[in-house]
């Protein structure tokens, strides 16, 4: 299975591809924690890519085509993946496409995950990461078991910086502007499938794997 999970920040893509990643033994390939792993380092990629990320601007394309480039090209991606947070502009979906076109492979689907804005604004409020294995959790809706403890791997969980409020609203504007054309990119292949992610995670769930039933 190769698919693409889009949708705006919060929406629950990197939530739903840990699922989906276990369910179908593919890797998820999350754009964000790599970039946030080469911040962590130090690395000359992620001191450049740190400042957009802390102001809520995407990462210019040629940095994050290099670090996905990279990623994919793993023996592990062989028999597929789920990609979460790419591509993230058109010419992004551009480049997706002639990688897999040279390893002579296709997208199975783009699913869009879709709510509000209160809803997305609630979820990234709440939300605390895991330091070390970066399982997701929400103070409300998905509490580990142990307040501030992992309860995958006993990490401690965290806030990340570019939930903050203000960084919150400039991360949405980005989305507001680029998003369309890569909606419109897979919507004009026919690979475009669109989920509700506004109620539980369960129900998000369900939707998903129903869309992965009828795909390729
Ligand atoms: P990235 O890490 O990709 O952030 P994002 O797209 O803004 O998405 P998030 O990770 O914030 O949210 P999510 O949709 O994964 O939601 P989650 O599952 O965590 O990117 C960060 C930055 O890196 C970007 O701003 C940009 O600078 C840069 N970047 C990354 N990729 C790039 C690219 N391709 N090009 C350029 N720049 C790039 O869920 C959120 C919360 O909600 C959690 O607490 C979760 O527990 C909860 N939750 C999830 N689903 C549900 C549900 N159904 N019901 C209730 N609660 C739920």
């Amino acid at each position: 299975m190769r698919i693409a999970l889009l949708g705006p920040p919060g929406v629950g893509k990197g939530t739903v591809a840990g699922y989906m990643s276990k369910e179908f033994s593919v890797p998820h390939l999350s754009t964000g924690e790599m970039l946030r792993s080469e911040v962590a380092k130090q690395s000359p990629l992620g001191k450049e890519a740190g400042g957009y990320m802390d102001s809520g601007a995407l990462v210019p394309d040629e940095l994050v085509v290099r670090i996905l480039d990279s990623r994919m090209g793993g023996q592990d991606c062989k028999e597929g993946f789920v990609l979460d947070g790419f591509p993230r502009t058109a010419a992004q979906a551009e480049v997706l496409s002639e990688t897999m076109k040279r390893g002579r492979v296709e997208l199975d689907g783009a699913v869009l995950l879709q709510a509000g804005e209160t809803i997305v604004v609630g979820r990234l409020s709440g939300r605390r990461q895991c330091r070390e294995c970066s399982a997701i959790y929400h103070l409300r809706n998905q509490p580990s078991k142990k307040e501030g403890v992992c309860d995958r791997c006993g990490g401690d969980l965290y806030q990340r910086t570019d939930d903050a409020e203000g960084t919150v609203r400039e991360r949405l504007a980005a989305y507001r502007k680029e998003s369309g054309p890569v909606i419109a990119y897979y919507e004009e292949r026919g690979l475009l499938r669109k989920v509700s992610a506004e109620g539980d995670l369960d129900v998000t769930l369900a939707g998903m794997r129903e869309v992965l039933s009828h795909l390729g």
